[in-house]
């Protein structure tokens, strides 16, 4: 399955080390040629002689051999390697990754490689929860390092949290697929609304919608999937990210959502608004909760929002993407592509109002893609994980191979 693969496994000094000898043993049973490096601490958990024993190369650790002298180029090891697994990643070495604290031979290799970078980290629960740690793992996913997140458990202080480091089959699997399939999305960065706003009346109160970003979180997995790094405005919505590289920025209402967009689509290759954005605010927002005792009878004034994808079809370079959704009760086509047209889309997604199993908070779609150059998919009623690889791969891979 992994012939021909070239795996760096990095080994940090923590006690889920061991565990790294596991997950050695399924690269080495798949095929992959792998080269562990080990950090100095890691060396006090698990011994060199079994790493190299298994991976049948001898275990990376210095910048020298001691007898010889001979050098190891951290720097061919960076290039030769098709990804790079750093099992476990402590808090340190997270830390040292983070910010280029280049003294061992883990991470000087980390630093030059060009390959895909996986890192599970492990460590006590107060550790993982503290503030560095959040920081520094934000920074790692930032800079596109795939974060295989610890699981929640036992752990070997003796007490219970978040910090194991993830089965080492449930890596070796992240990985392997990652390494058979294709990426055709790497090195791309895709800005994705999803979820529904909030307009704040008072303190206590809002205008919203139903919106679940089921949809949205949907289409952010597939785009992870296929590579691209994700920007996800999210809206208030219950639902964890998923796992990949995806930077998620949370926001309440519709000004929110566009001040971030605004700021992030210059660096994005395409934007997919999927928010369901409410159309009005308060044009106040009282500073304290409104009595209700006060008046038989209130009216609010309400203020037109910002459009935000039709904001950004106007910053629109040439090379970039933008796709929109529309929702329509009656003249649902003719509506949409006027819509695509007004807001200058390159393609829309008219969901249909008439399927059962399509809409809000539901986990299936029947969705009909519109281009503006006048492509139109139908796509049958499927789940919204369907549908979202569906989307992407209809309108950023296979336009990417026609083009
Ligand atoms: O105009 P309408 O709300 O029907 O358009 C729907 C599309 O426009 C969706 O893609 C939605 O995310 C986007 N939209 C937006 N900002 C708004 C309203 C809609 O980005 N204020």
């Amino acid at each position: 399955m992994l012939k021909g693969k070239h795996i760096v496994l990095g080994i940090s000094g923590g006690i889920a080390a061991y565990k790294s000898v596991m997950l050695l043993r399924l690269f080495v049973k798949a095929g992959a040629e792998v080269q562990v490096v080990i950090t100095p601490n890691g060396k006090e958990f698990i011994t060199p002689v079994t790493l190299s024993s298994l991976s049948g190369k001898p275990v990376i650790s210095d910048f020298f051999t001691a007898n010889t002298g001979e050098w190891h180029s951290h720097v061919d090891l960076g290039l030769w390697a098709d990804a790079m697994v750093i099992a476990p990643a402590t808090a340190s070495t997270m830390a040292k990754m983070a910010n280029g604290v280049a003294d061992n031979m883990l991470i000087t290799s980390y630093l030059s490689t060009r390959a895909k970078v996986f890192a599970a980290p492990a460590m006590d629960l107060d550790m993982w929860k503290h503030p560095s740690t959040v920081r520094n793992l934000a920074r790692l996913k930032a800079d596109g390092v795939d974060i295989i997140e610890p699981e929640a458990g036992e752990l070997a202080s003796g007490l219970s949290g978040k910090g194991r480091m993830e089965e080492p089959q449930n890596i070796f699997d992240r990985v392997a697929s990652w390494l058979v399939s294709p990426q055709p999305l790497l090195g791309k960065t895709v800005l994705l609304t999803a979820g529904p706003t909030y307009e704040n009346i008072d303190p206590v109160r809002f205008i919203g919608n139903y919106s679940s970003g089921k949809m949205g979180f949907a289409i952010v997995r597939a785009l992870s999937d296929a590579g691209a790094r994700v920007k996800l405005v999210c809206g208030p919505v219950n639902l964890p990210t998923p796992e990949g590289n995806i930077d998620r920025i949370d926001v309440v209402s519709a000004r929110e959502m566009l001040a971030v967009c605004e700021k992030e689509f210059p660096h994005a290759d395409g934007a997919i608004c999927c928010a369901a954005v409410a159309d009005y605010a308060p044009a106040s927002c009282a500073s304290s909760k409104m009595k209700r005792e006060k008046a038989d009878t209130i009216t609010l004034e309400l203020v037109k929002n910002p459009d935000i994808a039709a904001t950004l079809g106007k910053m629109k370079r040439p090379d970039q993407i933008l796709v929109g959704f529309a929702l329509e009760t009656d003249h649902e086509e003719e509506n949409a592509i006027g819509k695509m047209a007004r807001k200058n889309l390159d393609w829309i997604a008219l969901n249909s109002m008439r399927e059962k199993g399509a809409g809000f908070k539901v986990d299936t779609n029947k969705i009909t893609l519109i281009s503006a150059s006048g492509v139109r998919i139908d796509l049958p009623l499927m789940t919204k994980t369907e549908a979202g690889r569906k989307m992407v791969e209809k309108i950023f891979i296979d336009e990417k191979a026609d083009s």
